[in-house]
C-alpha cells in the first residue's frame, strides 16, 4: 500500500493529491432541493469540477490494487484508460474561472463526452473478469475481493453518473419536453407501474431476438394508502427501470427455457406493485422453473450465470451472460433506498 502511494505520487501526483480526498455523498433530498431552488450552474460547476476528479481518483487507485493478472487483461485496461482520460480532462477546469464566458459551456460539453466514453464500463469490466476467471480461476478468497471490488466501483460508477446526469439535464440542451417536471433525472411524481411497463416492453424486444416469443405481462396493484391511487414515488425513473429490465430479461429467458414450443404457450410473468404503510414493494415473478435452493447464494456472484458469455461485437443486446443482472440491480435498489426519504424500494 505505502509502495502504490509512493508510486503514484512519482508518477501521477494529480491522482494521488485528488484521491486523498473522500468523495461528499448527497441525497436525493439535497439533488431535489438544489435543482427546485433556481438551481445554479456556477454552483454546481465549482463543486463538480473538484468532486468528479476526486471520485475518478478514488476509484482508479482501488483499481489499481487488483491483482496483476486481473489488470493485464485487456478489457480491464481500457477501462482503466477510460477513467485515466476523463480524470486529465476534468482536470482542465482546475483554474478556469466561472466567469470565463466559455468555461461552463465547455464543462457541461466535457460532462457529456465523459457520460458516453464510460457507457459500456460495466459489458467491458464483465468481460475482463469473466476471461481473467476463465485463464486463471478464482479461488474463494481472490472471488470474496473481486466481489467487494466490483460493488464499490459500480456503486460509484452510479453515483457519479447520477452528477454528471443531474449538472447536464439541468443546465444542458438535453431537457426532455417529454417530463418538464422532472428535477435532472429524478421524478418526483414516479409513477411505478408506467416504469414496470416501459421495462417489460423493452425487455420483450430484446427477448424476441433470441427466441421465437416472449411472455405477456400481468400487473396488479396494491395501494394501502390510497387505494384507488396509481403508485407513485420520488424516484430516478432510469434507475428502477434498470432494474426491472434486468429482472423482466431473466424471467423471459427462465420461461423461455422451460416452455418454449410447448403447446400450452408461455405461461405469463407477474409484477406486483404495492405501496405499504412503510415501504413501495415490486415483484417480479414467472414460471420458469426458479432456481435450485443448493444455488441460491451464487445468484448475487458477479460472473454467475447459466448463460454463455455474448461477446462484445454482437449488435445484438445480449439477454444473459454476464452474471452482472442481478448483482447490480441490487446496487442500484440499494443505493436508492439510502438516498431517498421515501419509502425504501424493495426489488425482489
Ligand atoms: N427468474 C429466474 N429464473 C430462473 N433462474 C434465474 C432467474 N433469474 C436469474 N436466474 C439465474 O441466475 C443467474 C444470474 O442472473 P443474472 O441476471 O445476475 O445474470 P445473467 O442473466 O446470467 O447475465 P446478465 O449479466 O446478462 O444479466 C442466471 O444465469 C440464471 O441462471
Ligand atoms: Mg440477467
Amino acid at each position: 500500500m505505502r509502495l502504490y502511494a509512493v508510486f503514484l505520487k512519482d508518477h501521477f501526483p494529480k491522482i494521488e493529491y485528488y484521491s486523498r480526498f473522500s468523495p461528499s455523498p448527497l441525497s436525493i433530498k439535497q439533488f431535489l432541493e438544489f435543482g427546485r431552488d433556481n438551481a445554479c450552474e456556477k454552483t454546481s460547476y465549482m463543486f463538480l469540477r473538484k468532486e468528479l476528479p476526486v471520485r475518478l481518483a478514488n476509484t482508479m487507485r482501488e483499481v489499481n490494487l487488483l491483482p496483476d493478472k486481473l489488470l493485464s487483461q485487456p478489457s480491464v485496461k481500457l477501462v482503466q484508460k477510460w477513467y485515466m482520460q476523463s480524470f486529465f480532462e476534468l482536470l482542465e477546469f482546475e483554474n478556469r474561472k466561472p466567469d470565463d464566458p466559455h468555461a461552463l459551456n465547455d464543462f457541461l460539453e466535457t460532462l457529456i463526452e465523459i457520460r458516453n466514453r464510460h457507457n459500456d464500463v460495466v459489458p467491458t469490466m464483465a468481460q475482463g473478469v469473466i476471461e481473467y476467471k476463465e485463464k486463471f480461476g478464482f479461488d474463494p478468497f481472490v472471488s470474496s475481493n473481486i466481489q467487494y471490488f466490483l460493488d464499490r466501483f459500480y456503486t460509484n460508477r452510479i453515483s457519479f453518473r447520477m452528477l454528471i446526469n443531474q449538472h447536464t439535464l439541468l443546465f444542458g440542451n438535453d431537457i426532455n419536453p417529454a417530463h418538464p417536471k422532472h428535477i435532472g433525472s429524478i421524478d418526483p411524481n414516479c409513477n411505478v407501474a408506467e416504469v414496470v411497463t416501459d421495462a417489460y416492453e423493452t425487455a420483450k424486444m430484446v427477448c424476441e431476438q433470441y427466441y421465437s416469443a416472449a411472455p405477456e405481462l400481468k400487473i396488479e396493484e396494491f395501494n394501502a394508502k390510497a387505494p384507488q391511487k396509481p403508485i407513485q414515488a420520488v424516484y430516478v425513473p432510469s434507475h428502477l427501470f434498470h432494474m426491472l429490465f434486468e429482472l423482466f430479461k431473466n424471467a423471459m429467458r427462465a420461461t423461455n427455457e422451460l416452455h418454449e414450443g410447448s403447446k400450452e404457450g408461455l405461461p405469463l410473468i407477474k409484477a406486483k406493485v404495492t405501496l405499504g404503510k412503510e415501504d413501495l414493494s415490486v415483484k417480479i415473478s414467472d414460471r420458469g422453473g426458479g432456481v435450485a435452493l443448493r444455488k441460491i447464494d451464487r445468484l448475487f456472484n458477479y460472473t454467475y450465470s447459466t448463460a454463455p458469455t455474448p461477446s462484445l461485437d454482437s449488435k445484438r443486446v445480449p439477454l444473459a451472460g454476464f452474471g452482472h443482472g442481478l448483482p447490480i440491480s441490487r446496487l442500484y435498489a440499494q443505493t436508492i433506498s439510502v438516498y431517498t426519504t421515501q419509502p425504501k424500494t424493495h426489488v425482489t
